[in-house]
């Protein structure tokens, strides 16, 4: 209603005379508040009504003193109150008076010779006008002072230079006495009303800038899992199906022939499933095979020699690792005749039971890659390793014999992290023991070289951030995911 008023004003003021001055005079004298008045001439200059110039003043404000002194009088004039025609002893007075009033007071009072300052202090001038007071009212409210009181003012700091905004406005070229609300949208109701013919249509505006956007923020782990699937596509790799974190026991760890004892398997390392705490089936022949293998051994294998237990095998666990769905994925491979090579990954979370800290957490993605085909070398692993570390960077490798129940050889990767200037690991590697590989039935030549990392260990290298737990879980920092910077794997 206010920015109505100030409209109708303006505008109206305009059809008789040739200017507004001074919008602040203009909205004093109008009763208008200036910064209404402000926003309206800005509205009608956009829209061309009005022609606005800008013009600045330096104006005086009131400081906190100043605004106290206004209110309750200088503390020249309180002193000077407070003292009574017959005189005051000095301890009498300042008890009286708050210190500071008393220290300014007296030391104003006497420069203007109201008062006799010494151990008894006496009126000098039977009555006093406040003139800081009034001069401080007067600014308070607008009103011009003359320099010299501006002067004393800013020297006590009662007062403070603003600059002070405003506009002159003159008509401009679609000035009219009243604004014409431009249309937005062209309606249904207006084409049935045929009222289109009369309306003034709002004019695009090509470079307004739209909203900020504020949901959709794609988290890190996300984008540099997209760039690691981008980058296995490229090599020709299929992504395995990856979404059961439920997984038996049989497929995370029997059937890559790791034995029911392993210290993986207990409960410190592996969530198990309360319910449903077992599985409902697997395939019986081929766990057969699998309970033959552990216990007595074959295909030139001398086993475990324990007794395997299917129990055991029943039990759901949220999976450790991924490679639980490159075993199902190879078994199923197995079971189709005649034999196809093929080139798996995948990128997904597993779950380990593990002390949190800034490097661990009891979930985390892991990336895992494996080439299944005939005649496989650990040269072919070497090779596969080096193409696909160094698309993401790390052309600098280096392996470390390992031990893995379910790969021989087994090698940890390393890479030279320029950065922090050492050899960090970053992965695990092997080709899958013949004890893994031949019960599912897969032909006696086809080898399997594969390798695993965790997404969550690059994407903190990339990112530079020195806690997992910051990237990922129940304390992730939300800003983190927000206002994160474009980064790339790779060498550029
Ligand atoms: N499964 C291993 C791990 O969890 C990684 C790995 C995958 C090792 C494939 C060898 C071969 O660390």
């Amino acid at each position: 209603a206010e920015a109505e008023m100030a409209e109708e004003a303006i505008l109206g003021f305009l059809q008789t005379r040739e200017e507004i001055a001074d919008s602040g005079e203009f909205a004093a004298a109008h009763g208008l508040d200036h910064s209404e008045v402000v926003n309206v001439i800005k509205s009608l200059h956009g829209f061309r009504y009005v022609d606005a110039q800008d013009i600045k003043r330096e104006t005086w404000v009131l400081t906190e003193e100043g605004k106290k002194y206004a209110d309750v009088g200088s503390p020249e004039v309180q002193l000077f109150l407070a003292v009574p025609p017959e005189g005051i002893s000095r301890e009498e007075l300042q008890k009286r008076l708050d210190p500071s009033v008393f220290k300014i007071g007296s030391a104003q009072a006497g420069k203007n010779k109201w008062v006799e300052m010494g151990k008894h202090i006496s009126r000098k001038v039977q009555h006093v006008d406040d003139k800081v007071k009034d001069m401080l009212t007067r600014i308070k409210d607008g009103q011009g002072i003359d320099a010299d009181s501006i002067k004393a003012l800013k020297a006590r700091k009662l007062i403070t230079p603003q600059t002070w905004k405003g506009y002159s406005v003159k008509r401009g070229p679609n000035y009219a006495p009243k604004r014409k609300k431009a249309a937005t949208d062209l309606t249904r109701e207006n084409l049935q009303r045929g009222d289109w013919r009369d309306l003034e249509f709002k004019e695009y505006n090509f470079s307004a800038k739209g909203p900020p956007s504020e949901g959709g923020h794609v988290h890190p782990l996300l984008k540099v899992r997209q760039q690691l699937k981008n980058i296995f596509l490229y090599m020709g790799f299929e992504e395995m199906p990856t979404n059961n974190y439920v997984e038996s026991s049989f497929w995370n760890f029997d059937a890559l022939f790791q034995p029911q004892q392993h210290p993986a398997r207990d409960s410190h390392d592996t969530f198990f499933l309360k319910a449903p705490s077992t599985t409902r089936e697997l395939p019986e022949d081929y766990l057969e095979r699998v309970k033959r293998v552990h216990e007595l051994g074959g295909y030139q294998s001398r086993g475990y020699g324990y007794e395997w237990k299917r129990d055991e095998a029943n039990k759901n666990l949220l999976r450790t690792h991924t490679t639980a769905v490159s075993t199902r994925m190879l078994y199923l491979l197995a079971q189709k005749k005649p034999f196809e090579p093929k080139k798996y990954f995948s990128i997904d979370r597993v779950f380990r039971n593990e002390a949190v800290d800034r490097t661990h957490l009891a979930e985390f993605h892991q990336i895992e890659g494996l080439i299944c085909d005939r005649g496989l070398t650990l040269g072919d692993l070497i090779g596969v390793l080096h193409d696909f570390f160094s698309r993401i960077g790390m052309s600098k490798l280096r392996f470390k014999p390992a031990y893995n129940p379910y790969t021989e050889p087994s090698m940890e990767i390393f890479s030279y992290h320029e950065g922090l200037g050492k050899w960090v690991e970053i992965g695990n590697s092997g080709m899958f023991r013949p004890e893994m590989l031949l019960p599912m039935g897969l032909p006696e030549d086809v080898r399997v070289i594969a390798w695993g990392l965790s997404l969550e260990r690059p994407t903190m290298i990339l990112y530079g951030i020195d806690n997992i737990r910051d990237l990922f879980g129940h304390k992730v920092d939300l800003g983190l995911i927000k206002k994160n910077p474009i980064c790339r794997l790779g060498n550029n």
